[in-house]
């Protein structure tokens, strides 16, 4: 958190307008034109963004969403909040995105939306999901800054997108979230859900739907105004540390490095995690990161073998072998927006010592 941030936390605080006030439209106006969206509502978290989004393009008991199980459990969770199946199907063992060929093995006639997560912040491939004329809630919770192949923002293409901005995010409030969008309908369901379900023209007291509290303070707002006038600066500080990283570890033999950007595609960096070389003990590589003072962790966790997920749907090892893969090879590195050169180096050469 910088001085802008305290002096639009300050400002908001003394104008006594702490929740509802004038930094909700403003923030989501400049969301909104951050990622060429038509429309944006601000919420309390990402989880949040993609329960409503859920909501608003119809998916509701017994549905089908079509998703990764390589994600934050917050994406496969929303779908169950509205009583629908999450089926999951593989990823591509570059991007770590969903599989666009295994996805479309898998649309049923019960399949009433589909929920690509931008793992890593890498752009996964929307444009070829969209075929299937299905709706589309994206997952962009990780993926502030990262561009697609034909050149449109993550959260820009008109599907419902969802972004977080709990405090490790690019763009950190705390807690937080927004949800991008083309539709005004949408726009218009979701301002009134996350409000208790107010109708927008009536008074206070009248609600013409079920609605949560999913509202996003001022001060919040105000303090995401104040970082999307930092973006650039704090999405570039990413991709350098990135970059630092990617030269360090570059001869560490059998160590995968996250995708390049190919074909267009831009990563709005996020973190860097790396897939250890196979047959070495994780956990152990872990514990002697440690010791020598470097933090990392495992990341992320296969979904459909979360023991909740395993008892509620019968999952097993061995359903997505390359989600399974690389969510027992990966750790997340430390990575942050004022990381050094020389912190870089040190964690790489930490890392070597281990896996020589
Ligand atoms: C891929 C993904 N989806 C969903 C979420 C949920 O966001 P939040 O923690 O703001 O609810 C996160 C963030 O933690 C995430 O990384």
């Amino acid at each position: 958190m910088g001085e802008l941030e305290e002096q639009a936390v300050l400002e908001v605080l003394r104008s006594r307008h702490l929740s509802l006030g004038p930094r909700l439209p403003a923030f989501e106006a400049a969301f909104a034109e951050r990622v060429g969206a038509r429309y944006a509502s601000a919420v309390s978290s990402g989880t949040a963004a993609l329960h409503l989004a859920l909501r608003a393009v119809g998916v509701s008991e017994g549905d089908e969403v079509v998703t990764s199980p390589f994600s934050f459990v917050a994406s496969a969770n929303a779908i169950l909040y509205e009583r629908a199946k999450p089926v999951f199907v593989d990823i591509d063992p570059r991007t770590l995105n969903l599989d666009v060929d295994a996805a479309a093995a898998a649309i049923t006639e019960r399949t009433t939306a589909l929920l690509p997560v931008h793992i890593f912040g890498y752009p996964a491939d929307t444009p070829a999901l969209e075929r299937h004329g299905l709706p589309i809630v994206e997952d962009a919770c990780e993926a502030l800054g990262a561009v697609h192949a034909d050149g449109v923002p993550v959260g820009g293409r008109g599907h419902p997108a969802a972004f977080g901005f709990y405090a490790n995010k690019q763009l950190a409030t705390g807690e937080g979230g927004m949800l991008t969008m083309g539709s005004a309908q949408v726009k218009e369901t979701v301002d009134s859900e996350r409000n208790q379900g107010r109708a927008p023209d009536m008074g206070w007291l009248d609600h013409d739907r079920l609605g949560f509290n999913y509202r996003l303070t001022d001060i919040q707002c105000a303090i995401g105004l104040a970082q999307l006038q930092r973006m650039d600066d704090m999405l570039a500080a990413r991709a350098r540390a990135a970059g630092w990283y990617r030269e360090a570890l570059a001869d560490i033999e059998g160590l995968e490095l996250p995708c390049e950007d190919a074909d267009g595609n831009v990563r709005g960096w996020f973190v860097f995690v790396v897939q250890l070389p196979r047959g070495v003990d994780r956990d152990e590589t872990i514990r002697a990161l440690a010791a020598d003072g470097v933090q990392s962790k495992p990341y992320l966790p296969a979904i459909h073998l979360m023991s909740f997920y395993r008892e509620r749907f019968g999952h097993r090892e061995g359903e997505f072998p390359v989600c399974e893969d690389v969510a027992a090879r990966s750790i997340a590195l430390p990575f942050f927006p004022e990381i050094t050169e020389s912190q870089v180096a040190e964690v790489a050469e930490a890392l070597q010592t281990r896996l020589r």
